[in-house]
């Protein structure tokens, strides 16, 4: 729809850092999308292009930019990372900093890396991200998929390492674990379908110069 512009935003912690970014673009939604159960949201009207916003889980973003569902989105670089979607990926809008580590239990990590040739279990929802380092490392990994709360594998001996996201540490200090290696710097990027960059070009390249500017103000402000 030529007159309509859609763009997925992620649920949760990294919303709430987004707003202002939307609010200095002049994207501020209808209604409070912290808080509202809607899942899609007026935004404003710019040269007669109503702006909407669907508000879904943040692995869910990638899949509607890359399916023409949504125009544009923000998405953490650990789901681009690890799903290579078909998006243009115009901007870091450096917010949700954190990084992609592979942990451990602390008397595990001190005795050092595994060796190549050796064989792990590593729980994780990167499977992809995972498999590619051990297989760089000449180290055997068996991948379990979880979906959350990976530092508990270990603990429970499912698992000698773990492949997740640290941002303040305190998840891995509060359960006993420490990082081996920083795989990726990850932060949230603006994602944009090609086909709607092309076709929306007059209305979406605006939208990317004031999100960069609004991205440089704020590291100014910081
Ligand atoms: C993420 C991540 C770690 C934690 C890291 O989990 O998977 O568990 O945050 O943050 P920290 O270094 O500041 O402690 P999240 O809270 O998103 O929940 P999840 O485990 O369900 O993915």
């Amino acid at each position: 729809m030529a007159d309509m512009l859609t763009i997925a935003l992620s649920k949760g912690r990294i919303l709430e850092q987004t707003l202002p970014l939307l609010a200095y673009a002049n994207l501020t939604p209808s209604e409070d999308v912290q808080t509202t159960r809607k899942l899609m949201v007026d935004g404003p009207v710019i040269d007669g292009t109503q702006v909407r916003f669907l508000i879904i889980r943040a692995a869910d973003v990638c899949t509607y930019v890359e399916q023409g569902a949504a125009d544009m989105g923000i998405s953490g670089r650990d789901l681009l990372l690890e799903h290579r979607p078909h998006v243009y990926e115009p901007l870091d809008l450096k917010i949700g900093c954190c990084r992609i580590c592979v942990c451990g239990p602390k008397e595990l990590v001190e005795q050092g890396k595994p060796k190549a040739g050796s064989r792990i279990c590593v729980a994780t929802k990167y499977d992809n991200l995972a498999e590619q380092y051990y297989l760089s490392q000449g180290i055997q990994a068996e991948i379990i998929h979880l979906y959350g709360g990976m530092e508990l594998a270990p603990l429970v001996g499912m698992a000698e390492r773990i492949v997740d996201i640290v941002e303040t540490g305190s998840t891995l200090r509060a359960n006993g674990l420490v990082e081996e290696t920083t795989l990726y710097d990850i932060s949230s990027r603006l994602i944009v379908n090609p086909a709607s960059a092309a076709i929306k070009r007059s209305l979406i390249k605006p939208i990317i110069e004031q999100l960069r500017e609004a991205v440089q103000r704020r590291e100014t402000l910081v």
